[in-house]
């Protein structure tokens, strides 16, 4: 089959979050079982100073309304995964990826880019899989104000419900030139705005989210963010797949990042080990006390709120807590200043780090992820590859990936009280059964979770577009 990703992030080139994860190991699953695939990303400026070797083709220019905009078009490839890179100075030249006021405008330029090149290339791809607010306005562009009679198929995967991509109504003929019909009959309308993920989900013939749980969530008024009506008329049309990961990546037996390999069969001695070298990059003293590690954007939708009201708790029953990542001024301050109250129990790195990442997740006993809402989430399955048990709260993908008692805990409400069940359980196991400890580290040791099944389903959804 032949497939287009269009995102707005990707590994190995531009990341802030699961994401790029995503997009690149499910292209390279699918470029490994036979399939062509071709990522559309923005040609960044942080992707230009790492000084890839992109292949220059053309240069064009796309017209939004009273705009003449220059596209430079690279391409690039990394493990038979074909990039196309789409260079614009004055959209893409900045030092982060997001956060402009000019969002909106820039992924609007990204996305009659994308309608260009695949015409000007004459690309016929079987499917164009779009992802998130940021391509969400392509199926609408290419069935609304198609360039030519080929008929594309696209499918349409929200990982974060909670951008919608809003825009106002006049943006619509500014931004895209598209007629205000298609705001009028409520296509691409939201909360009185135009929602470019809202376009999507009307114009792609299917839909998918990142979990089966989540997709049961985005179809109820309370837990949907704002989407149920809408995705209440696509029901059967929508799909819920959970994330694999990249296997391959994410090995303790073979990991070169943490201080001694482990599997299954043997992990004690080794993990135990990696523990140690943790916690010594810390200059955390206890070595043999439970070890919660957290992996994750300090922001409040991963519930970090949740984890400083139990910490004093946790410290209390002789926890070390060790933290990386960066995010929201009062989150990172809170831990600071829990570190600076404890700085024998309590680790912190702001900022981000793929190698502490790996060391975090081989060296701690338990990962904590009691998010707000989470469509798949990464953390808790990657720290499970690592035999770390995962505390999360009951939501979205994290139901659907952990199971209480068996390969890591959970808790139902977003209060403390109710985490603070769940971390009972994990000092319980460490501290007073052992032997079950042990049972449930293996367990998550043993989980497959590699792209191949979930691979599998997203080809019959592809195969189900294309007859649309
Ligand atoms: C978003 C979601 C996260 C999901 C990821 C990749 O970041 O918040 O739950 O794992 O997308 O699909």
């Amino acid at each position: 089959m032949k497939i287009i990703m269009v995102a707005s992030e990707c590994n190995p080139l531009c990341k802030t979050g699961g994401l790029a994860d995503v997009i690149y190991s499910l292209s390279r699953e699918l470029v490994q079982n036979g399939h062509d695939v071709t990522v559309f990303l923005p040609y960044y400026k942080q992707l230009k100073n790492k000084g890839l070797n992109a292949e220059y083709k053309y240069y064009d220019y796309v017209d939004m309304s009273w705009r003449h905009q220059y596209i430079g078009v690279f391409d690039y490839q990394v493990e038979g995964i074909k990039f196309k890179l789409i260079d614009s100075e004055q959209y893409f030249g900045r030092d982060g990826l997001y956060g402009y006021d000019d969002d909106g405008e820039r992924f609007a330029y990204f996305a009659l880019a994308v309608r260009l090149i695949i015409h000007r290339e004459q690309m016929k791809p079987d499917i164009v899989h779009v992802h998130d607010w940021q391509a969400g306005m392509l199926p609408a562009l290419m069935k609304g104000a198609p360039l030519d009679d080929w008929k594309a198929h696209f499918v349409l995967t929200i990982h974060n419900p909670a951008f919608k991509g809003y825009l106002d109504k006049y943006a619509l003929g500014d931004l895209y030139n598209l007629s205000d019909d298609m705001y009028d009959s409520g296509a691409v309308r939201l909360e009185g705005m135009v929602s470019t993920l809202k376009a999507g989900i009307y114009f792609a013939d299917k839909i998918t989210t990142v979990s089966p749980t989540h997709r049961n969530e985005l179809l109820t008024p309370d837990l949907s963010q704002g989407l149920s009506n809408v995705l209440e008329f696509r029901k059967d049309d929508f799909v819920g797949i959970v994330n694999g990961i990249d296997v391959k990546e994410f090995d303790p037996e073979t990991d070169t990042r943490i201080c001694k390999n482990y599997s299954k069969k043997a992990y004690k001695t080794n993990k135990k080990a990696c523990k140690e070298a943790l916690l010594d990059f810390f200059n955390l003293p206890n070595k043999d006390r439970p070890t919660f590690g957290l992996v994750s954007r300090l922001t409040w939708q991963k519930g970090i709120s949740l984890i400083l009201q139990n910490a004093h708790y946790m410290l209390d029953r002789g926890a070390n807590i060790v933290i990386l990542g960066s995010g929201e001024g009062n989150l990172e301050a809170g831990f600071q200043s829990l570190r600076d109250l404890h700085p024998n129990q309590v680790g912190v790195y702001i900022g981000y780090s793929d190698d502490l990442a790996h060391k975090v997740y081989a060296g701690s006993d338990f990962f904590l992820m009691p998010s707000l809402f989470e469509p798949c989430g990464i953390g808790q399955i990657i720290a499970q590859r690592y035999g770390t048990l995962p505390i999360v709260r009951e939501t979205g993908g994290l139901v659907d990936t952990v199971h209480a008692e068996i390969d890591g805990f959970s808790f139902a409400e977003f209060n403390p009280y109710s985490m603070k069940c769940a971390l009972d359980r994990a000092f319980w196991v460490y501290y007073d059964d052992k032997a079950h400890m042990d049972q449930m580290v293996k367990t998550a040791l043993s989980l497959d979770r590699s792209w191949k099944d979930s691979m599998n389903k997203y080809l019959q959804v592809y195969k189900e577009a294309m007859q649309k």
